[in-house]
């Protein structure tokens, strides 16, 4: 028996040390330990053939050399686990060639596409549609639609960009191309707003550019007054600036409403104490607004005994200036990082 076990011992030692791998080890593991079959569980077997002091020495023996076999065994699938992590490791990870990246940085929104994003919200909760618009359009519904014809004196005001070989085409001016448009497509009554990019032949300086973003509004419905134009105008403000604001009407020329008007509002900034945001007036020149004109109505195919209607536009730069509190107008197209990280 003593021999039996001392061979078994040394072969299983022998085997595990040429096993590489779990396949093997589970094979060995087979040879000495099946149930059936096993080196190990035979000779177990054959102690049930002793009797007495050799069946209690044989016994004991036995179990120290299964309890030996079995940690071995233990021991060696432990080791060949951990190689395997390793390498898993070593195939998937550390390049240590690989330069030191800068870690991936994450950029914001600018702070008028925020400004433009609350404006959409805000309209949508008080019942408006919003829409986009073309940005080159043509001359008809840029100017001809607005009662603003050929000879007017107000598309000098405009330094419209044309498009060369397209007399009839341009880059809209305002995105006032869209109430004819918007009237066309959904007729009556109207609530609608569409904001846009906009473009103007002038020179940039600090407080003009050639392209710029604007927000317009309009509503189409009977017996549209003046104080419903308030009312509308305040409540979208006072919604972005989650406060109430003061606003002023001074009369303003727009060839498609009538009246027109001017609204300034009081700037958020000073309140009204006046600082550079304001021009030191405490007041901003915040949008262009007015009842629509009839031509425009007709113009749409409204009859403008029966139909009337209030529009407001304004340039998303200003609201962006007075929410988040910016001084200089040059900042928003400053592209300075550390200007644009705050948002
Ligand atoms: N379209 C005008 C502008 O660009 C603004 C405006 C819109 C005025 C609607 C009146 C009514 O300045």
């Amino acid at each position: 028996m003593q021999e039996t076990l001392d061979k078994i011992k040394k072969e299983f030692i022998k085997g595990l040390d040429e096993v590489k791998e779990v396949l093997q080890l589970e094979e060995l593991e087979q040879k000495f330990f099946s149930r059936k079959s096993g080196e190990m569980t035979e000779a177990m077997k054959s102690l049930k053939k002793l009797s007495g002091d050799a069946k209690a020495e044989f016994g004991k023996l036995a179990n120290e050399v299964k309890k030996e076999l079995e940690d071995l065994y233990g021991k060696k699938k432990n080791e060949l686990e951990k190689n395997k992590m390793g390498d898993l490791a070593d195939s998937e990870s550390i390049d240590v060639t690989q330069p030191n990246l800068p870690k991936k940085e994450n950029g914001s929104l600018h702070p008028e596409t925020l400004v433009l994003r609350e404006m959409e919200e805000v309209s949508r909760n008080m019942g408006f549609i919003v829409e986009d618009g073309p940005e080159l359009d043509s001359d008809y519904f840029s100017f001809e639609a607005l009662n603003i014809p050929d000879s007017h004196p107000a598309r000098d005001s405009q330094d419209t960009f044309y498009i060369k070989g397209h007399p009839n085409w341009c880059m809209r001016p305002h995105v006032s191309n869209m109430q004819v448009r918007m009237i066309q497509k959904y007729g009556t009554p109207l609530r609608v707003a569409y904001p846009g990019r906009t473009f103007r032949n002038e020179a940039t300086d600090a407080s003009h550019d050639h392209t710029f973003y604007q927000f317009e509004a309009l509503v189409i419905d009977k017996d549209i007054n003046v104080g419903n134009l308030i009312g509308i105008i305040k409540e979208l403000l006072s919604g972005l600036y989650k406060k109430d604001v003061e606003v002023r009407l001074r009369p303003g020329y727009f060839p498609f409403v009538e009246p027109g008007f001017e609204m300034d509002m009081k700037c958020l900034i000073c309140e009204g104490q006046g600082c550079g945001a304001c021009g030191h007036s405490g007041w901003v020149e915040t949008l262009g607004c007015g009842l629509v004109h009839p031509k425009v109505l007709e113009a749409a195919g409204l009859d403008p005994k029966e139909w009337s209607g209030l529009a407001f536009g304004m340039g998303l730069t200003r609201l962006a200036m007075q929410k988040y509190r910016i001084e200089d107008i040059r900042h928003l197209q400053s592209g300075d990082l550390r200007f644009l990280k705050q948002f």
